[in-house]
């Protein structure tokens, strides 16, 4: 199987969750880990919450957005004023190839309040381009580093382990 993951992460969380997702995914195959950065990245975090409650998709550094290669693509994002963060709004718009695809979106986050309208919202971008499965799969925050649980949660996906 190959599977390539595409990520935003400011402060590391996602980040964290995206390397434990592609040592579990080595054990079945091929994996490319690929880290999303807006060329203009802002770093307040009112102008960051803004831009992600208007679901900006800013331009991005990543200019490979083409998935026809892969099997599976995962796709993670910090939540940011209930929505993914740009970065993520700007693959969801321009990934192509996805078509009968499995497709694994998942997010980190701090409180939870606007966590499940999150993933909402990408598995509704996502279902416009008629992937064959998409399964959704969220850590807290403050669990994002511990490698052995965000491994045994990522496992459930799998039903054969
Ligand atoms: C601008 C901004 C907005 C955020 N909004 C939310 C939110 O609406 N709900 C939530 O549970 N956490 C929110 N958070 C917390 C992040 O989702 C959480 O800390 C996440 O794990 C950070 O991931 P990262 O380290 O990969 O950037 C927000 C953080 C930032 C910086």
């Amino acid at each position: 199987m190959r599977s390539v993951i595409y990520y935003y992460s400011f402060s590391g969380n996602t980040r964290s969750v995206a390397e434990t997702i592609a040592e579990f995914l080595l054990s079945k195959g091929d994996v490319i880990l690929r880290r999303l950065k807006p060329v203009d990245e802002p770093g307040n975090f009112f102008i960051q919450a803004l831009q992600a409650k208007r679901r900006a998709c800013p331009k991005l550094l990543e200019e490979s957005f083409d998935v026809t290669d892969y099997d599976l693509i995962v796709c993670g994002t910090p939540v940011w004023a209930f929505s993914p963060a740009p970065a993520v709004n700007t693959l969801l718009q321009k990934i192509q190839g996805i078509e009968n695809k499995s497709v694994i979106l998942f997010t980190t986050f701090g409180s939870g309040v606007g966590n499940k309208r999150c993933l909402e919202y990408m598995k509704e971008t996502v279902s416009v381009k008629k992937p064959k499965e998409i399964q959704l799969f969220t850590i807290a925050g403050k669990r994002t580093k511990d490698k052995d649980y965000v491994f045994s949660q990522f496992k459930r996906l799998w039903p054969n382990g």
